[in-house]
């Protein structure tokens, strides 16, 4: 059910943190990836450690712990995420979510998040009742912060009543329903990835070097935000996402047609690197060298799958974006890219060598809109898609 989500973990410094050890494990058993980030006062209820292990990943602690911001900045951190989970959700951490405070990395986390969040409130009976935090519970609530808990009983303070955070199952739960329920839940959108391969003969094929990396995690991406994704892809090097209906082409042909059969879509993102000739004719046998000369491989052009859906005059989907891989003049020829093929938006980037982009794990890409062209700064190709995923919900929302 959690498979390949993305869950940040702010733990807070309550009595409760001890369960968020648990609840790690809980959604990691589900699927889920959790990275985790303790605020010094969790630091007294839970060692960094035991957090590491229970997600075996890095924990995050410091706002101004440089290693952390040259690894993963805090801005990048909130929006890698498909969910925010606080747990426990303290007193003084819902105050500082009401009143927008950011002084340290958690609350600067969640005020520089897009992502949804969802909190699990643990306190003393009397603080959850305090005037206070009923109106911060109030402003949360407006701001569509999703809380589950907290429950009546049995205190560690000796007291009874309203405060003790929900159980784990329930948080479970919780995460689920927000997962289940995102902004593009209801809405169909098709993918295409990696590369398309064209045969000469039956041994032999034009291939180009896209790993599909980038429209994976794109798929991955608008899954997470509940989309209905159909994910058409060449013959890549990574596995498709969990959560995604996979149709597998080789060539481009093959690619149109099955984008042809999954439509209608409220959004198409073209990110496969198609090979724009084919063979003219492929040879039926394998291509002999037999004494006479060189072969001269003769092409035809394939058709062009992102203009031919941006271009359909019935059915066309609401949004058309599609990627420009290119070595030189990158804005300009992404530009007249996006005018020539009629689609919505453009993500270009620059495939130079030396990039590194090609077959690497980051993206430098600039949107190039009806607006104008938006530079996004250097990040991993997860990042660009979870960006792109959520510019999408907006647009289609
Ligand atoms: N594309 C497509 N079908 C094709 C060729 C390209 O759908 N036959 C899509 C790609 O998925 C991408 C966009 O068009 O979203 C641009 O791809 P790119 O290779 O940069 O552009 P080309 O059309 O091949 O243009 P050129 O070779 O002139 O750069």
């Amino acid at each position: 059910m959690l498979a390949g989500k993305r869950i940040l973990l702010i733990v807070g410094g309550g009595i409760a943190a001890f369960k968020s050890l648990d609840l790690i494990r809980r959604l990691r058993e589900r699927g889920a990836s959790v990275t985790p980030v303790l605020t010094r006062a969790a630091e007294e209820f839970v060692t960094p450690l035991s957090a590491s292990a229970l997600a075996a990943q890095k924990v995050y602690r410091d706002l101004f712990d440089l290693t952390d911001e040259a690894e993963m900045g805090h801005i990048e951190l909130s929006r890698s995420a498909d969910l925010i989970v606080v747990a426990p959700a303290t007193a003084d951490l819902m105050a500082k979510m009401a009143a927008g405070l950011a002084n340290d990395l958690a609350s600067t986390v969640l005020m520089a998040t897009d992502k949804r969040v969802l909190i699990a409130p643990s306190m003393n009976v009397r603080m959850w009742q305090h005037p206070a935090t009923r109106r911060n519970r109030q402003v949360l609530e407006d701001d569509g912060i999703l809380t589950v808990g907290p429950t009546e009983g049995d205190m560690a303070c000796g007291e009874y009543g309203p405060g003790r955070m929900a159980e784990v199952p329930d948080i479970v739960a919780a995460v689920e329903d927000a997962l289940a329920n995102g902004p593009l839940k209801g809405k169909h959108v098709v993918v295409t990835s990696g590369p398309t391969h064209e045969p000469i003969d039956p041994v032999r094929y034009i291939a180009n070097r896209s790993s599909g990396a980038q429209g994976t995690a794109i798929a991955g991406a608008l899954a997470a935000l509940g989309a209905e994704v159909t994910f058409i892809t060449g013959p890549a090097d990574r596995d498709p996402p969990l959560g995604v209906r996979v149709v597998r082409i080789q060539t481009a042909e093959e690619m149109l047609t099955a984008v042809n059969t999954a439509l209608p879509a409220d959004a198409v993102v073209c990110a496969a690197a198609v090979a724009d000739w084919r063979m003219a004719k492929e040879s039926g046998s394998k291509i002999k060298k037999d004494g006479k000369g060189l072969p001269v491989l003769e092409f035809a052009e394939n058709p062009d799958i992102l203009a031919t859906v941006a271009g359909l005059k019935k059915g066309r989907p609401t949004l058309v974006v599609g990627f420009a891989a290119e070595t030189d003049d990158v804005i300009a020829n992404a530009t007249a890219k996006r005018k020539r093929k009629r689609c919505d938006w453009i993500v270009a980037n620059d495939v130079r060598p030396e990039t590194g982009i090609m077959g690497g794990s980051d993206n430098d890409v600039t949107i190039i809109t009806a607006d104008g062209a938006e530079d996004w700064p250097r990040m991993t190709k997860d990042q660009v898609a979870g960006r792109l995923a959520a510019r999408i919900a907006e647009t289609l929302g």
